[in-house]
């Protein structure tokens, strides 16, 4: 994956800036996505900070969102909510596409959604 072997994903990618720019850029283009949009608030920046600081973790950055909420059972946190296969697509499609839009290189685009796919399938909690 990376050159140096004790690099973490996080900073392989460009750390903070990264990620901040990734939420920045990922939520307006999943509120206006037709599959999953309507589940967000429409004031999204909470979500916004809450993904900003547990991507930050998912990815070998500092325990930023643990820190602040405790274990994160993200499973559980989506349970309230009816996630598909469709709704798990849909939202790695609008991840690509962000990271498509900050100018991320495809070697790193394909790294980091393999890493996210693991939970977006694992958070599938409705059959259709
Ligand atoms: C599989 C498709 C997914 C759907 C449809 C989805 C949907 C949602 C929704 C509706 C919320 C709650 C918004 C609110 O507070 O009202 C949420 C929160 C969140 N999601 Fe997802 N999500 C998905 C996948 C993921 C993945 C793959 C990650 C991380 C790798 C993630 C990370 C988060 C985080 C960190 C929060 C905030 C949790 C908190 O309240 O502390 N989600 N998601």
């Amino acid at each position: 994956m990376t050159t140096n072997p004790s690099m973490t994903m996080y900073e392989w990618i460009g750390g903070e800036q990264t990620v901040r720019q990734i939420v920045e850029v990922f939520y307006p283009i999943v509120i206006k996505n037709e599959s999953i949009g309507a589940l967000f608030p429409e004031d999204i920046r909470n979500v916004q900070e809450k993904q900003f600081l547990f991507l930050t973790q998912f990815l070998g950055g500092p325990p930023l969102y643990s820190d602040q909420y405790g274990h994160p059972m993200m499973r559980a946190r989506h349970m309230p909510f009816p996630i598909t296969k469709e709704s798990a697509d849909a939202w790695l499609s609008c991840m690509e596409q962000a990271l498509i839009e900050i100018g991320l290189e495809e070697e790193k685009r394909e790294v980091v959604l393999q890493r996210l796919s693991q939970p977006a399938y694992h958070f599938i909690n409705k059959m259709k």
